[in-house]
């Protein structure tokens, strides 16, 4: 049990940082969750507010932040296209001042810092799968950009306190991941396939449906972020997290089709602009480092999650969420 140690989680009431929360709190620590909710929901965290170890403060962290705590994960910002491209702006600061604050912060507490990178820092990548020495291929005044650049910059800043101040800093680079509680209307593939496959709506494929993916279920990705967290001192990352299984897009859109006996169509869109044709992760440094690798193939983490989206869908909550 770890219930001295007080966490914070920043994007907390978001899809990974309520995994995370949960995790956290059965591993006995007290967890300060930070949101603005942006793109987060109450709904996420709504089981977690009784919890005697968990609390919830509304708060934008592109604003500087001062709470007493020993270990800090930085989770907060838009992760989906739909999302941060919204106010990319808006996506920048988060990333960027977000991470000043948060490293500040990190530095008066002397407190171990985590950063939720992303592989989208790798752009469209000319060397498949992607390890962590490969620098990327990114455009830097694309659609995608204030996201991805403002990822890269916290990274930058991530290291440059390390070298300069001796912090201590955990970077994770995630690659897509799925579960319950993602949003039904974000973009990203796994929840737009399923939620249109139980609404018997057509399924839109991007392209010929040919580019690949790689698909983590939530719960394996939290292990990483733990097992990350509570590595040594020496071990900085940045370290790729993801299911390294390979998947095309169209096999993807076949397999929810079928899990659901829905009677949806595959439709074909065109690609759009910057999106990447291969994501894979190399992940032999968490093997080796941290002991890890997902254990839930895709068949059962879809089998977890279409659950999910058919309790929203009773609800109501699914037609509420997207704009039909
Ligand atoms: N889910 C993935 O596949 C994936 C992949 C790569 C990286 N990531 C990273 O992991 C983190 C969490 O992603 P997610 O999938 O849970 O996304 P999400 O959108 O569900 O969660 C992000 C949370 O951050 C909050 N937030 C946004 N801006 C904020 C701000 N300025 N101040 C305070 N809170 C703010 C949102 O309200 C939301 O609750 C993000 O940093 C994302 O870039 C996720």
């Amino acid at each position: 049990m770890h219930l001295e140690r007080r966490v914070l989680i920043t994007g907390g009431a978001g899809f990974l940082g309520s995994h995370l929360a949960e995790r956290l709190l059965s591993d006995g620590y007290q967890v300060l969750c930070v949101d603005n909710f942006y793109t987060g929901a109450r709904r996420n965290i709504e089981h977690l507010l009784s919890h005697p170890h968990f609390e919830l403060l509304r708060h934008d962290i592109t604003h500087p932040l001062f709470v007493e705590v020993d270990e800090i994960y930085n989770l907060a910002c838009p992760a989906s296209p739909i999302h941060y491209q919204r106010d990319p702006v808006q996506t920048t600061k988060t990333s960027v001042l977000g991470a000043i604050n948060m490293l500040g912060l990190a530095k008066r507490l002397r407190a171990k810092v985590f950063q939720a990178s992303t592989s989208e820092i790798y752009g469209d990548p000319t060397v498949h799968p992607q390890p962590e020495t490969y620098w990327g291929n990114v455009n830097t005044i694309g659609p995608r950009s204030c996201y991805d650049e403002g990822k890269r910059c916290a990274e930058t800043l991530f290291f440059d306190y390390w070298r300069q101040h001796k912090l201590q800093i955990k970077v994770a680079r995630i690659f897509n991941t799925y579960g319950p509680r993602t949003h039904p209307n974000d973009g990203r593939v796994v929840s737009s396939f399923i939620v249109q496959a139980l609404l018997n709506r057509d399924i839109t494929v991007f392209g010929r449906g040919e580019q690949t993916r790689s698909f983590c279920y939530v719960d394996d990705l939290v292990d990483g972020f733990v097992r990350l967290m509570d590595s040594s001192a020496d071990v900085t990352g940045p370290i790729n997290l993801g299911n390294p299984g390979e998947f095309t897009i169209l096999e993807l859109a076949k397999l929810i089709i079928d899990f659901t006996g829905s009677r949806s169509k595959i439709v074909h869109q065109p690609l759009p602009q910057d999106d990447p044709k291969q994501r894979r992760p190399d992940i032999s440094r968490a093997q080796e480092t941290l002991g890890w690798a997902p254990k839930v193939p895709l068949r059962e983490g879809l089998k977890k999650t279409i659950p999910y989206f058919e309790t929203l869908l009773s609800q109501g909550l699914v037609q509420r969420m997207i704009a039909v």
